[in-house]
């Protein structure tokens, strides 16, 4: 069964796509099976993985809306040798007709059970905004990845996602937990991304990953290739640290797996 996780921060241009993109197509390099969920009418997800939003035949809305069965809706291997459920400004309208139905916070997690055990990830790419479709991704997910700049403001801003989180938890999904807190863009030359680093530790401890990924221009340029960037630059910095993000992932599964037994 997937592990259904939603990459979300209300603030724009974090590296919550970066973050998808890279993390998916680094897990699916290790043999996973792997779907991305662009939930984001700007598609950037959708643009990233080599498919073109504006050529699509089916979009993250016919899912939402229309009940379209995911199996119709999945676009099979992108570049990123990941499946994909794309998303462009249709998108949009989504948000606005999810409000007319009932139960509407649960739309995407029912869209996903019949195809959960095809896949042992399924990350979905949020916008950046505390709305309907973010809740939607929420509502759907077992637990959520933070991406965050190391900067004056993010604790504050993370505070504040912390509490929709819980506040969403005890309404429409009680299990839903925090997966980890990404450091994306750090560069450890400055004083304040330091501080605010440490401040992060101190605050939440070991869900803030060990591996922080660093500033790097490889990681912005694969996008305009439609290609993560193991497939555009494998030796780039950008590259291997979400090669070693993908790899922490899987080490602190396995530490939380219960002990099978021995014969
Ligand atoms: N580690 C990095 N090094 C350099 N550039 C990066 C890095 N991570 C992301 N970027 C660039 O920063 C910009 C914002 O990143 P991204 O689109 O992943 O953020 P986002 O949180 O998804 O944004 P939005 O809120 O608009 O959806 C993009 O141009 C991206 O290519
Ligand atoms: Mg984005």
């Amino acid at each position: 069964m997937a592990r259904v996780i939603a990459v979300a921060n209300q603030k724009g241009g974090v590296g919550k796509t970066t973050t998808c993109v890279n993390l998916a197509a680094s897990l699916a390099a290790t043999r996973r099976r792997v779907l991305v969920i662009d939930l984001d009418p700007q598609g950037n997800a959708t643009m990233g993985s080599g498919v073109d939003k504006y050529e699509v035949e089916h979009t993250a809305y016919d899912l939402l809306v229309d009940e379209v069965p995911a199996e119709q809706v999945i676009i099979k291997d992108t570049n990123g040798k990941y499946d994909l459920i794309s998303a462009n400004g249709d998108v949009t309208a989504a948000e606005i007709k999810l409000m007319e139905f009932f139960a509407r916070e649960l739309r995407l997690r029912n869209a996903l059970e019949p195809i959960k055990d095809q896949y042992d990830f399924i990350f979905i790419d949020c916008p950046p905004a505390l709305n309907m479709l973010t809740v939607n991704a929420m509502g759907a997910a077992d637990s959520v990845l933070v991406p965050m700049q190391c900067e004056y403001y993010a604790l504050e801003g993370l505070t504040a996602l912390i509490d929709t989180i819980s506040k969403l938890a005890a309404v429409v999904n009680p299990d839903l937990g925090i997966e980890g807190i990404l450091r994306t863009m750090y560069d450890p030359r400055n004083r304040l991304a330091n501080d605010v680093s440490d401040q992060l530790k101190q605050h939440f401890g070991d869900k803030v990953y060990r591996t922080v990924i660093p500033r790097n221009v490889r990681l912005a340029e694969a996008p305009s290739f439609g290609s993560p960037a193991i497939y555009y630059d494998k030796s780039s910095a950008g590259a291997k640290a979400y090669l070693a993000l993908a790899g922490e992932m899987l080490r602190r599964a396995e530490r939380s797996e219960p002990e099978t037994e021995q014969a």
